[in-house]
């Protein structure tokens, strides 16, 4: 089985949820507490074991590129103040992965951004990190699904379980149970923002799958679909059907930092564990809820 070394991560979107912002700052290097959504996502990859990233970006996304290059100006005045720990820990990410990127030129969906790795891959199954989704696991999530690639031989859907209201919005997954204590299904159907009479469970996909490189030709003929985008989940309902796809129910809480409700959550959640401000920010906090 080859061992997987590349990730994917799609960040051309829009962004519409997150306007007014979205217009000058791309969604994805918004901070939580003092680093962009972008460095948890990579540092994510490389803790699973990856070594080649492709990011997926457009127009007006180059604080992405920016912010994983050296920034000699910075670097050059913390050297001659003595700060060779914040030296080092600025220069550490950009150094121990290899990261490139490639633009989408127009905005047609999940699939159609996913498609645009192609040559990046090439024959190798991979990992793909939604651009907006951050996950605090014990585990990184890569590495829970490189995991159950390797023991099924098939691709992998992370997922969660969702409520009503919000599978209406996600997509909607049918599944029978593989091991159901380790949270492992086999897919045999899927539908993105589906109808409430073609809900098929309450499991949906968040933020991470595994896919093997027969996606890229279905893709090719995936019509767009819901929202009139190419759709990530038509091609995988595909996949499922014809190579088969195993679903996990990753441990680990997911922030959907494409939502302002989300960045709030994650914001605060991470701040109360920061070793600089977390204590500090506790004690604030605990004082500002009883005036609520
Ligand atoms: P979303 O649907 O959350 O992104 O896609 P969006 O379109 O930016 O969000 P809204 O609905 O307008 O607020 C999930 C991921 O896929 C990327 C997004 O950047 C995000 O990381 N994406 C989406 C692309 O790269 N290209 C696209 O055409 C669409």
């Amino acid at each position: 089985m080859k061992k997987i070394t590349k990730a994917v991560i799609p960040a051309a979107g829009l962004g519409t949820r997150m306007l007014p912002i979205a217009r000058t700052v791309p969604k994805e290097v918004l901070p939580i507490v003092d680093r962009p959504v972008m460095e948890y996502l990579v540092q994510e990859a490389v803790d699973a074991g990856i070594t080649d990233i492709l990011i997926i970006t457009n127009r007006g996304k180059g604080a992405i590129e920016d912010y994983f290059d050296f920034s000699p100006e910075y670097e050059t005045a913390l050297l001659k103040k003595g700060k060779e720990d914040i030296y080092n820990e600025i220069r550490e990410l950009p150094k121990s992965v290899n990261i490139q990127f490639i633009r989408q030129k127009e905005a047609k969906g999940l699939g159609h951004a996913v498609n645009c790795a192609r040559a990046f891959i090439g024959d190798e199954p991979f990992v793909v990190l939604y651009g907006d989704d951050v996950i605090n696991a014990k585990t990184p999530v890569c590495r829970q699904m490189i995991d159950t690639y390797e023991k099924y031989g098939k691709a992998v859907a992370g997922v969660k379980r969702v409520t009503p209201e919000q599978i209406l919005k996600y997509c909607s997954l049918g599944v029978t149970p593989l091991d159901e204590e380790k949270g492992e299904y086999d897919i045999y159907d899927m539908v993105e923002k589906p109808k409430p009479e073609e809900v098929l469970s309450n499991l949906s996909i968040l933020g991470r799958v595994l896919l093997t490189p027969e996606i890229f030709d279905i893709l090719d003929n995936t019509a767009p679909g819901a929202g009139n985008e190419i759709q990530l989940t038509d091609a995988m309902r595909t996949l499922a059907k014809t190579k088969g796809m195993t679903a996990l129910e990753f441990e680990g809480k997911r922030y959907d930092m494409g939502s302002k409700l989300g960045f709030l959550m994650a914001n605060c959640e991470y701040a109360i564990n920061h070793d600089e401000v977390g204590e500090d920010f506790k004690a604030y906090l605990k004082e500002f809820v009883k005036t609520l």
